[in-house]
């Protein structure tokens, strides 16, 4: 798996330190939302976590370990990879793996992707979400590609800002492996079936 690595993106201890840091962020920005709608105090702090399966749910797990008030986690299954394709073919619900609430009314929610690329997997998962009238809807992603459609979409938090280039490891996949890669990577173009 490692000879098939190209250049390493992000390493662990970088990951590990964004990490956090965004988890710093989204409780502050909880806490002063919770005070700001007179809901004081540590009782009042809960969020609803939403991550989109499969790529984000080592992110998730990460980030969670760093949220330090009460939490639910539902989630959502959207492909837009199938298999060996390395360009999206347009973002598909999976009802079998996806577990939301009928609604999400009285509820702060946390939308958390792997990537944003097109834009077309977030841009279904928010209008699902909405439709179920969170109190708060808010996006974060783990890496947003460098391309125009992925500026289109406003995100509250992203980890890092990613070059337009097709990645690897921490959760992402590639024909369903290389995500127990630690790091973020980019692989030799043979691994891609010698394109
Ligand atoms: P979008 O719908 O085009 O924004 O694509 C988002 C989804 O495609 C992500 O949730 C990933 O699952 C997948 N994806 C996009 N770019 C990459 C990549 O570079 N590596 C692995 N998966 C990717
Ligand atoms: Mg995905």
């Amino acid at each position: 798996m490692q000879q098939d690595v190209a250049k390493v993106l992000f390493d662990r201890h970088a990951i590990a330190r964004r990490v956090e840091a965004l988890a710093r962020q989204i409780t502050a920005d909880l806490t002063d939302e919770a005070r700001q709608s007179g809901r004081g105090g540590d009782a009042a702090l809960e969020i609803t976590l939403v991550p989109i399966l499969s790529g984000s749910f080592m992110f998730t797990a990460d980030l969670i370990r760093h949220l330090p008030m009460r939490l639910q986690i539902h989630m959502l299954a959207i492909s837009s990879y199938p298999g060996t394709a390395t360009q999206s073919r347009g973002a598909r619900l999976q009802r079998d793996l996806t577990n939301l609430p009928e609604t999400l009314a009285g509820r702060h929610v946390l939308l958390i992707d792997d990537i944003l690329d097109s834009g077309g997997t977030l841009r279904m998962a928010i209008d699902l979400l909405q439709s179920r009238q969170p109190t708060s809807l808010r996006t974060c992603v783990l890496l947003r590609k460098d391309r125009p459609e992925a500026r289109s979409i406003a995100i509250d938090y992203v980890a890092f800002e990613s070059p337009d280039a097709f990645v690897v490891g921490y959760g992402l996949d590639y024909d369903g492996y290389y995500r127990n890669l630690p790091e973020i990577v980019t692989l030799r173009p043979e691994v891609y079936g010698g394109a």
